[in-house]
């Protein structure tokens, strides 16, 4: 890497507010990542990082290094592993963020750090306890700092809609004379409105020295629900760059969410006049993703990729569609991905076939892994007339939920007895070759089945959440078990999925005591602290 900027040559020259084509900074995994729920392990960030390549994102914000060692590996891996998209990742105004950031980063094919620093009166004065001018130089030298660990850089004004609009330009005009080459001004709080906002992008753009030279970006959060309305409504004013997630995951109401953004400039195109460079066919897939890696389901309202954003119920609506398609469809289900058919497979179906849905869902397993899934597969079918979508989506992400050990499930058993009380018994494997066995009584199977699993791995759990839903239709569906726990003062989560909720549940238990055991040290407190 030749660490200066050169986001001219990478974005083929197309900057400044001129241009037509607005890039789309993906944060899934770093705000996204952030909030309780959503959180996800390397192999899972990796997974996101790869759909979100093949979706075509400008800019993948992969995290913030400085945060913990597993999110430093984290960006490192997707830094070293993607070819595509700019790899970015976060860091405070403060030298070691921003070295952790320069090295997480050396192996990305095109990097950039992001740097943020907090610019509005509140934050100043409570939040960090500096002055107008700590602000200005603190942001100058991380600028002027960062500039040789990467290949551009990107500066945030947090909190910058509730920020004087004379001393946003102030900070934004020294920014660029200090080598930013991407001014973000984000609605941190979620407080603006879309008028504001195109009034403050407007001014910036006319107020900000070396304007002409920078891409401006927009971040919103949707306190208020206006995330969406917000961004496009800076695109309007000139912003080029727009930070969002999938599903809108994020902090407290969530970030802007990429496939509301980009649809609505694809379907709004003579009105927005600009483009993105995603791949809108993977929108659904990247949404069913999330949602499978995380464990959290899409709402069913949600649009474009909700459940019944294109289900049509109302007969006034159904005799409308089938005179006219757009009597009442502003775009088809297929533009984002969603298949028209459900192709059902079942225990006749072959290989090639099963293959050729994954693909359609976004999967694209090298052979030794089709081998896992294929098998896992026909051993499904055999329980099941039916595999949906759904069915194959978890067993391709989970065709092994504890694959990176240590402990594994060999053997379970449970039995319920009348009044509620439940048995189980749990045998272990442990990667270095020890077996445990243990056998517990519970309130029910899924309380015997955990009580028995501390027991063999010696863990101490204590469950705060539980949750079980159906990842597909119909009574042999598979169910999905989400469990939080709490252990050493920190929430850890995992899921399983099987045809058997407490089979799930076991998964679920054993990936949570997994994940403690593979834990890499922790990070000193002070390295998050005063975000
Ligand atoms: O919401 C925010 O202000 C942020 C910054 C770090 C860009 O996430
Ligand atoms: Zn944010």
């Amino acid at each position: 890497m030749n660490p200066q900027n050169t986001a001219a040559s990478h974005d083929d020259g197309a900057q400044g507010d001129a241009s037509d084509r607005v890039r789309i900074f993906d944060t899934t995994l770093r705000d996204g990542e952030q909030t309780p729920g959503f959180s996800m392990d390397r192999r899972a960030k990796l997974r996101m990082a790869q759909m979100l390549e093949a979706l075509g994102v400008d800019v993948l914000e992969a995290g913030f290094p400085q945060a913990s060692p597993d999110d430093f590996a984290a960006v490192s891996e997707i830094a070293r592993t993607l070819q595509g998209p700019t790899i970015c990742a976060l860091a405070r105004c403060v030298p070691g963020d921003i070295d952790s950031a320069g090295r997480a980063l050396e192996r990305a094919r095109h990097s950039r750090i992001h740097l943020f620093l907090s610019t509005s009166p509140l934050h100043r004065e409570h939040k960090l306890g500096m002055s107008k001018a700590q602000v200005l130089d603190a942001a100058v030298a991380a600028i002027e700092r960062a500039r040789g660990l990467c290949h551009e850089v990107e500066f945030s004004a947090e909190d910058s809609t509730r920020t004087e609009p004379d001393f946003l330009a102030e900070v934004f005009s020294a920014a660029v004379a200090a080598g930013a080459t991407t001014l973000n001004a984000p609605d941190t709080v979620g407080y603006t409105t879309p008028a504001e906002m195109a009034e403050r992008f407007a001014w910036l753009r006319r107020n900000v020295k070396g304007a002409e030279r920078v891409v401006f970006s927009c971040h919103c959060h949707n306190d208020l629900g206006m995330a969406v309305a917000n961004s496009l409504a800076a695109v309007g004013a000139g912003a080029r760059q727009v930070e969002c997630t999938i599903n809108g995951i994020g902090e407290r109401a969530g970030n802007a969410a990429l496939e509301e953004i980009v649809m609505a400039l694809k379907v709004r195109a003579a009105h927005f006049g600009v483009d993105t460079r995603i791949d809108t066919r993977k929108l659904y897939p990247a949404s069913r993703l999330l949602s499978q890696l995380t464990g959290q389901a899409v709402q069913r309202n949600k649009a474009i990729v909700g459940e019944n954003a294109f289900a049509h119920e109302s007969g006034i609506h159904q005799h409308g569609m089938l005179k006219h398609r757009d009597t009442y469809e502003i775009m088809r289900p297929q533009d984002v991905g969603i298949a028209e058919t459900k192709l059902v497979l079942g225990k006749h179906s072959g290989r090639a076939a099963l293959r050729q849905r994954l693909q359609a869902l976004g999967h694209a397993p090298d052979e030794a892994a089709m081998d896992g899934i294929f098998a896992r597969f026909k051993t499904l079918a055999d329980r099941k007339r039916e595999v949906h979508d759904e069915d194959l989506e978890a067993i391709a992400l989970g065709q092994d939920p504890d694959a990176l050990g240590p402990w594994r499930l060999v053997q379970l058993n449970t039995s319920t007895h009348l009044g509620g009380s439940a048995s189980a018994s749990v045998r272990l494997r442990h990667d270095d070759g020890r077996e445990a066995g243990e056998a517990a009584i519970g309130d029910g199977p899924v309380d015997a089945v955990l009580r028995a699993i501390e027991r063999a791995t010696g863990s101490d759990l204590q469950l705060t959440d539980f949750q079980v839903r159906a990842v597909s239709e119909g009574g042999d569906a598979q169910g999905q078990a989400r469990l939080t726990a709490r252990h050493d003062a920190r929430d850890w989560r995992g899921h399983g999925v099987s045809t058997d909720i407490v089979e799930a549940t076991a998964q679920a238990a054993l990936a949570i005591v997994n994940r403690i055991a593979r834990q890499v040290p922790a990070a000193t407190p002070a390295a998050v602290a005063n975000l």
